[in-house]
């Protein structure tokens, strides 16, 4: 299968467009157990960034402290220059969206339902007019469905707005994440593990929603155990192992690092076999199983 690779920004042009997200010198300790290490990790405006590592390096960890469903032990995270408190609402609020590693939709609600739920933050329409039911909430409540319809066919689930959560079969909910995610209206995406499970055309699919997002001018920080698909994608990849950064930099270096393959990759991507375009068909999971099963804490 040949793979197209969309132009992509060189690092000036992500420079032009400024810093999103600045994490600096997080630690995150459990007990006795430093999940995150020291971690800095920048985002630049039109950036896709993969976070790869061995499984338990952290990437979750880290993850939820930029997202403030922990508070880190140490350390900061700035988004458009001011840090933000660690709560989840304020952080979204502020511009950043996530999804989970374990999916998490409310699975009796509408696809349309779930997407309709990822607009709060954006929604100025408060209870008092939820309750009195005017005008003016008539007229937030369409241009909400507007929205949320145009992010369903953006993501490819149009179709199945009226679909109950818990039918969708697990690829689409995936995207569903996705669409409700981007119903926020983020300036940065952070994406958990957004392929596993799928099969290698739904993960394709996927490249390409994901390039799409950054093309409408939101930054991606990604989390995959699936090197083709990191290294097709990322301008710029990091590598956490044992809650430590090891490396970072072009999914070039990164794939050609001896220290990236030794305790991640396994074995070097020449060994793979290449694709007409020369880029290396391993798939993922080479060293490390992604971990669907674990809890996602
Ligand atoms: N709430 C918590 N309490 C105690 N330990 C935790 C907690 N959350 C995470 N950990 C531990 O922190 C380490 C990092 O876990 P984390 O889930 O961040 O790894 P990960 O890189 O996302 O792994 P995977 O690729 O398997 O998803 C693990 O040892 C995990 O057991
Ligand atoms: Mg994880």
């Amino acid at each position: 299968m040949t793979t197209t690779i969309p132009q992509q920004p060189t690092p000036a042009d992500a420079a032009a467009g400024g810093t999103l997200l600045q994490a600096r010198g997080v630690i995150m300790r459990f007990g006795g157990l430093t999940a995150v290490r020291n971690v800095d990790l920048t985002v630049n405006s039109g950036e896709i960034v993969g976070l790869i590592g061995p499984n338990g390096a952290g990437k979750t960890t880290f993850f939820n402290c930029l997202t403030g469903l922990y508070v880190p032990t140490e350390g900061t995270v700035s988004y458009r220059g001011t840090v933000l408190p660690p709560k989840p609402h304020l952080v979204t609020k502020a511009g950043i969206a996530r999804t989970f590693q374990n999916i998490r939709l409310f699975a009796n609600m509408t696809v349309l339902e779930n997407v309709l739920v990822g607009r709060h933050t954006r929604t100025r329409e408060g209870l008092f007019s939820a309750i009195v039911r005017g005008p003016g909430f008539h007229k937030a409540e369409r241009a909400s469905r507007e929205r949320a319809m145009e992010l369903l066919a953006f993501t490819g689930l149009a179709d199945k707005a009226e679909h109950l959560a818990r039918n969708l079969p697990y690829g689409e909910q995936r995207k569903l994440e996705i669409a409700r995610a981007l119903a926020s209206e983020p300036g940065l995406l952070l994406l958990d593990e957004p392929t596993a499970g799928m099969n290698p055309q739904e993960t394709r699919a996927t490249e390409e929603l994901v390039f799409a997002i950054r093309d409408q001018g939101i930054a991606v920080l990604v989390i995959e155990h699936d090197m083709r698909f990191i290294f097709n994608l990322c301008d710029r990849v990091a590598v956490l192992v044992q809650g430590e950064k090891l490396v970072e930099g072009t999914s070039e270096v990164v794939q050609n690092d001896e220290r990236v393959i030794a305790a991640y990759l396994g074995e070097p991507f020449e060994g793979a076999p290449a694709d007409e375009d020369g880029t290396p068909a391993a798939t993922a999971d080479d060293a490390s199983t992604t971990s669907e099963q674990e809890n996602d804490r």
